[in-house]
């Protein structure tokens, strides 16, 4: 059976009613203090089943525009939306509802149903806002150091190559998740997460543009390379080195440079990517450019931003315990 729709010339109030009236169908008293969209999240879940319709709400993320002229996957960039499921909240009811609502920020709330719907039926397992590190499975993967060398012998070659440096490392900082801070975006530590505020073809245009298109019509790995290609082309050598050029704006590049990490992330970690975390693919000079390179050069504007006169704010400084 099709959802229920929310009214077209819906002005909020209509659509709150019918919510309303849905919660008490459901048994559940509610008033209009307890509303889902105004207070907390724990009933949006049942009107995303009631309201959203599943088969709309791709097509909204991909191509409705907020006030700023961005859609959904400007910014979230994977052509699919997983990355919300993947790395939201592993309770489903508290995905939902942290969807709706920061939907509700760019399109109206028929929409923001729609997508909620949609997301949920995808056939991804959710598996919480993790540490890039745990996402590429790149902690705790061999044997302890210490029971290869205890450091009372001269290291062998065969010690050196079993030895797995990354196992049993401690570190004293904590690595980029995927989201951080909350809905409000209003957190000094926004910057901790691989989520850019801006996205590159929007600023960019042309051939980033072009070349993003094709790559969400069909996203293989030589697809990402030419965007990824085209985007550290279309970069001036002060976006790309910023302190350098007569270029300062850190946070700027800064953005640049996370926008391409995390189209690169978002492909390798895909069920179903044809793409290996470090692989490199034919067609450019890697000594010029590499696919992951977004992903250093993140850290790298960040530790530019110390070394050569910084803007004024934390922005960055988070990043730079990275
Ligand atoms: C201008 C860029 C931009 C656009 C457009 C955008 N988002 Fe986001 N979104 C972000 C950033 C950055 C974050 C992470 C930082 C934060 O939590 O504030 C985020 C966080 C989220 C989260 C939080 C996940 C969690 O577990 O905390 C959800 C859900 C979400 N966005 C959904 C959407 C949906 C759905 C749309 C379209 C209707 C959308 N966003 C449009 C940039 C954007």
């Amino acid at each position: 059976m099709r959802p229920k729709r929310f009214g077209k010339s819906d002005d909020g109030l209509k659509g709150l009613k019918v919510v309303i009236l849905a919660f008490f169908l459901h048994g559940i008293i509610a008033c209009e203090k307890e509303l889902p969209i105004s207070q907390g999240y724990s009933h949006i879940t049942d009107s995303v089943e009631v309201y959203g319709d599943p088969s709309r709400g791709l097509d909204v993320y991909r191509t409705q525009l907020d006030h700023n002229g961005r859609a959904c996957m400007h910014c979230h960039l994977s052509p699919e939306g997983s990355d919300i499921v993947r790395f939201g909240q592993l309770d489903v009811h508290s995905q939902d509802s942290i969807v709706v609502f920061r939907a509700l920020e760019h399109v109206p709330k028929q929409e923001a149903y729609d997508i909620a719907a949609y997301l949920k039926s995808l056939p991804i397992q959710a598996q919480g806002n993790v540490a890039v590190g745990e996402i590429l499975g790149i902690t705790n993967n061999g044997s302890d150091p210490i029971s290869v060398w205890d450091g009372t012998t001269s290291l062998t070659i065969s010690e050196i190559e079993s030895w797995n440096f990354k196992s049993g490392m401690r570190y004293s900082f904590s690595s980029p998740k995927w989201f951080e801070g909350d809905e409000t975006n209003l957190l000094p530590n926004e910057n901790l997460d691989w989520l850019p505020e801006l996205d590159l073809f929007s600023e960019k245009g042309g051939e980033v543009a072009t070349t993003y298109a094709t790559y969400v019509q069909s996203p293989t790995k030589e697809n990402l390379k030419s965007v990824l290609l085209a985007g550290h082309e279309a970069l001036s050598e002060g976006e790309r080195h910023p302190g350098e050029h007569g270029y300062f704006d850190f946070n700027r590049a800064f953005d640049f440079q996370r926008w391409l990490a995390t189209l690169y992330i978002q492909h390798v970690i895909d069920p179903g990517s044809d793409l290996e975390f470090g692989e490199e693919i034919s067609g450019y000079a890697v000594k010029d450019f590499s696919l992951p390179d977004g992903i250093w050069d993140a850290g790298n504007v960040a530790r530019r931003s110390q070394d050569n006169g910084r803007t004024p704010n934390d922005e960055i400084d988070n990043r730079l315990l990275n």
